[in-house]
């Protein structure tokens, strides 16, 4: 077969799309006009698909950290931080994070993909077991395959079936690793992770909870999910991104095990790559700031969930179960989901929209997330066009149940 076949055939799935004046996957944004509204193709669009969960993209905080940092450092670090790329603010977010965790250590990441490459591959070899929920993201899948070990799936937010599959494994080394995320990011549903605890805890594995959407959005301190169910404290390895509540892009790990520290020269998707740019660094730390100072973001992202998910479901959409800042809307059949998505954005709404190879078929899914910046009025006007697009096109009744 010829290597470029694959990519015709990608092609091809979108011929039926072929018509529509944006292609999902293919929105371009031409500008930005405030933390939740963009133009699109020449039209000011609310946008409920961002994971700007706390609204600080805009923050004049945060922006004037970028500007001033990219004026002091320049724009790039141009190296490796095992390089020449190490700058003081650097060191200095790594401080912040584990100050914010109470955790001892920190290291930080390029991007949150780079974060799971890096711990797992830095911490798992030929001779390890790495058990991850089958629902997890992309970037830990990917993870486990850079390196030689033994890969085990368990059922998704199923602590019997984690223990289940770990009770099999022979020996009694501490040479598995368990990888969970706090929140799920196409379903919005929550890890069970004081189950998932006590079964690492009674098996000898090690715990990582990947907390890429839950970082910012859920615990009193905003720590994420670990913090909200009270095993902060139990959890080896917390993960998270900057790419949503920081506004940013990178990743970092906290942790108590003194060896973290040894990922600075181990882990290849950290060593191989350029760190963080100054802008973006400065940025983080801003906003890391903002988050940690200002739980009335936190409550005031809560109030405009529960507007949203009661709107939807009085206009009679069929939403994902969980109440969290994602909001899945249940849409089922790909062809009349693209339609729903697509006359959503021409009316002036953007959501994103998931379609095969992202989930099974006819169980596609329409994903709206919430922001601490939206308005109660930005919320009530994005339920109208979901009710008058849904009333033409169907609101694609429930083909599934939720899971
Ligand atoms: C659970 C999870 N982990 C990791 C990542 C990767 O983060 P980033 O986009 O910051 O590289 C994502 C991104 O969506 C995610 O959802």
């Amino acid at each position: 077969m010829d290597l470029l076949d694959k990519l015709r055939a990608v092609e091809q799935r979108g011929i039926p799309f072929a018509g529509l004046s944006s292609l999902p996957g293919r929105t371009t944004i031409d500008r930005v006009l405030g933390p939740c509204e963009v133009v699109i193709q020449g039209r000011p669009t609310l946008m409920f698909g961002s994971n700007n969960y706390l609204g600080l993209t805009v923050h004049p905080q945060v922006v004037a950290a970028a500007q001033r940092a990219a004026a002091e450092y320049g724009a790039g670090t141009t190296g490796s931080r095992t390089a020449n790329g190490n700058l003081a603010i650097h060191e200095a977010l790594e401080q912040e994070f584990a100050e914010w965790f109470g955790k001892r250590h920190a290291i930080i990441f390029s991007t949150g993909y780079q974060a799971n490459l890096s711990l797992i591959g830095g911490l798992c070899g030929p001779n390890d077991v790495i058990l991850i929920d089958a629902d997890s993201h992309a970037s830990i899948y990917d993870a486990t395959r850079q390196t030689a070990a033994q890969v085990i799936g368990f059922r998704h937010n199923s602590a019997e079936s984690l223990r289940k599959k770990l009770e099999r494994l022979p020996g009694t080394d501490r040479n598995r690793l368990v990888v969970v995320e706090g929140l799920y990011s196409i379903r919005g549903d929550v890890a069970p992770l004081a189950d998932i605890v006590e079964v690492c805890r009674a098996n000898g594995a090690y715990l990582m909870v990947d907390e890429a959407h839950s970082l910012g959005t859920y615990g009193a301190k905003g720590l994420g999910c670990s913090e909200d169910q009270g095993v902060l404290d139990r959890v080896d390895f917390v993960v998270g991104t900057f790419s949503k509540s920081l506004a940013g892009i990178g990743g970092v790990c906290v942790s108590d095990h003194p060896e973290l520290r040894t990922l600075h020269y181990l882990a290849r998707a950290y060593v191989f790559t350029a760190s963080g740019s100054p802008s973006n660094i400065a940025s983080v730390s801003a906003a890391l700031r903002v988050a940690r100072d200002h739980p009335e973001l936190r409550e005031r992202l809560w109030s405009n969930i529960r507007q949203l998910r009661r709107g939807l479901t009085d206009i009679g959409y069929a939403i994902g179960a969980g109440e969290s800042p994602i909001v899945p809307i249940l849409t089922g059949d790909e062809a009349r989901t693209v339609a729903l998505w697509h006359e959503l954005l021409i009316a002036g709404l953007y959501v994103n929209v998931i379609v095969p190879p992202g989930c099974p078929k006819d169980e596609c899914v329409l994903r709206a997330s919430c922001s601490a910046a939206h308005t109660p009025a930005q919320i009530g006007r994005a339920l109208e066009i979901f009710a008058s697009v849904g009333s033409l096109v169907g609101k694609a009744a429930p083909l599934v149940a939720d899971r």
